[in-house]
Order: structure tokens, then sequence, then C-alpha cells
């Protein structure tokens, strides 16, 4: 894959990812994402707090790495109008429709990828990347960069959580043809898995605004847990906990939800850092 990320999907399907998101009566991914991340959120929140945050002047703060069009950082802004928030994504189409929302203007939107540092040093307390973010990075050296990535951005201490769509999710959803449509636009997804390389792959084609169809090709990699584990703990971090994680009601467990912190004494260039 030489573009990254799925650039020209996302450039595509930015102006319609929130219709196709909510269409045929499902709950947008983000919002599930919300509800199952709310409540570590918390936890970590009353954590910090009696860290002494108030005393440092810094108050509880969360990054959502891949965060599209910016549904689950509203969704926690309308919730906490207190905490730091910021989103990043290499898509500057998935950022602009970020951007637009209500409560935009109070969240930190910033273009960048995974591949190289992030303009952000140390800077918050738990960093998140949900639906997939991850399974698009191309191979095990991307993993182990994107790790380094944010490990440089986690504040000593402080949680690193994503999901990856694990071997049972690519076998029960990447099969098949999907087609959705809403007013004005139509997606059609044609996708296999192949155990072999381990590589998930969609043709996706957007119809959307009267103008002809158009077909993206999408790539996402399984990644076997072993490897993630062993890349994590490269990184610098101490991984928590894993769970099976079925976001889709009366489904499989085709995703695994991963916890993973960062020693409180981690130090990033040689230099230690040690947050009270
Ligand atoms: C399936 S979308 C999920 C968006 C959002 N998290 C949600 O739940 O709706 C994956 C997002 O990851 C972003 N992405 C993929 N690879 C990336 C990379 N290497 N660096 C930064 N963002 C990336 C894409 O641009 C896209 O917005």
């Amino acid at each position: 894959m030489s573009e990254v990320g799925g650039a020209e999907l996302y450039q595509a399907l930015a102006p319609i990812y929130d219709d196709w998101q909510a269409s045929d009566g499902m709950t947008p991914f983000a919002l599930v994402t919300g509800a199952k991340l709310a409540p570590l959120l918390e936890r970590e929140a009353r954590a910090r707090a009696a860290l002494g945050a108030r005393a440092t002047g810094r108050g509880f703060s969360f990054l959502d790495v891949g965060c599209g069009t910016g549904t689950l950082l509203g969704s926690l802004r309308a919730q906490q109008p207190t905490w730091r928030l910021a989103g990043l994504d290499a898509s500057a189409a998935m950022l602009a429709v970020a951007a637009r929302k209500p409560l935009a203007h109070t969240i930190g939107l910033v273009g960048a990828t995974l591949d190289r540092p992030f303009p952000f040093v140390r800077a918050f307390d738990v960093v998140g990347a949900f639906y997939d973010t991850l399974n698009h990075l191309p191979d095990p050296p991307a993993l182990a960069r994107a790790f380094a990535a944010l490990c440089a951005v986690v504040r000593p201490g402080g949680l690193l959580v994503f999901d990856l769509t694990n071997r049972r999710g690519f076998e029960r959803w990447w099969r098949g043809r999907n087609d959705f449509s809403g007013p004005g636009w139509r997606i059609s997804v044609e996708a296999r898995f192949d155990p072999t390389h381990e590589i998930g792959q969609a043709q996706v084609t957007i119809a959307a605004g009267g103008a002809p169809s158009r077909s993206f090709q999408l790539l996402e990699r399984h990644l076997p847990e072993p490897d993630v584990g062993r890349a994590l703990m490269a990184a610098g971090f101490a991984v928590e906990r894993t769970e099976g994680w079925a976001p889709f009601a009366a489904d499989v467990e085709g995703k695994t939800w991963w916890v993973a912190r960062l020693p409180s004494n981690s130090h990033i260039n040689g230099r230690i850092d040690v947050v009270p």
C-alpha cells in the first residue's frame, strides 16, 4: 500500500462518513467505542486528580489517534467540559468534517500520521486509537514506529488504549459484499481475508453527490496478539489487559481491546520523566 492509511478512500468517504455510520439504524462505531471507553477514562481522571493534577495545573487529557470525523471526541466533550481533548488523523478531509462540528473549537485537531513522531511530547493522560486505526498499518516495522510515536505522547504513568480487529473478526466481517445507501449516496464494500498473508482487502465503491462512482482498495492487516504484545513492550509499555470485544450486539468477539500503561519512571531520548 503506497498511501498512508487509505488516504484516498477517506478523502472520498469523509463527506458521507457520518451518514454511513448512522445508516440502517446503526450506532456509529465511535459511539459504541465511547460507551466502552468512558468508564475507563473516568477512572483514570479520578486517579489523575488524586495524584495532584490540580497542583500541577494540568487537567485530565485524552488524545484520539485516527479520530476521523471527531464523533468520539464530540461525545466526550458533551459529557466532560473540562477535559483537554485532542484528535489526530492522517486524513485532512476527515479532520475537516470534525472541525465543522459544534464543539470542535474546544478540541485540538492535528493532521499527522503514525509513521513519524507526533507534534506533542508526554502530553496526554490517555491516548486511544479505535475502529481498526492500527490495523491500517502496513507491516510490523510500521507498528513498531507507531508504538514509539504513541509512547512519546503518553505521559509517564498514562495509558494507551486501542482496539484491533482480530482473526475472528477478519474471518467473520471481511467476506462477501455489503451495500449501504442514504440520501444522495451509495457505498458498496466487497471484502475478503487472506489468512496466509494476514491481510484483509476491501474494494470500496462510493457514489455520492451525483458524481460518477469511484472504487478504492483498503488493506488492513491482522496483527497477531503475541506480536502486538512484544511490540508494545519494546516501545516501553506494560500490557495491563487484553479482552475480546463484540462491538456489534450478538456477534463474535471480533476485536481485541488492549490497555497498556507507560511506567511512571519511563524515559524518552535518555531523559527520565517522573510525573508527581
Ligand atoms: C475506520 S476510520 C475510524 C475513524 C474514527 N476513529 C471512528 O471511530 O469513526 C480509521 C481512521 O484512521 C485514520 N488513519 C489510518 N491510518 C492512519 C495513520 N497511519 N496515521 C493517522 N491516521 C490514520 C484514517 O484516516 C481514518 O480516519
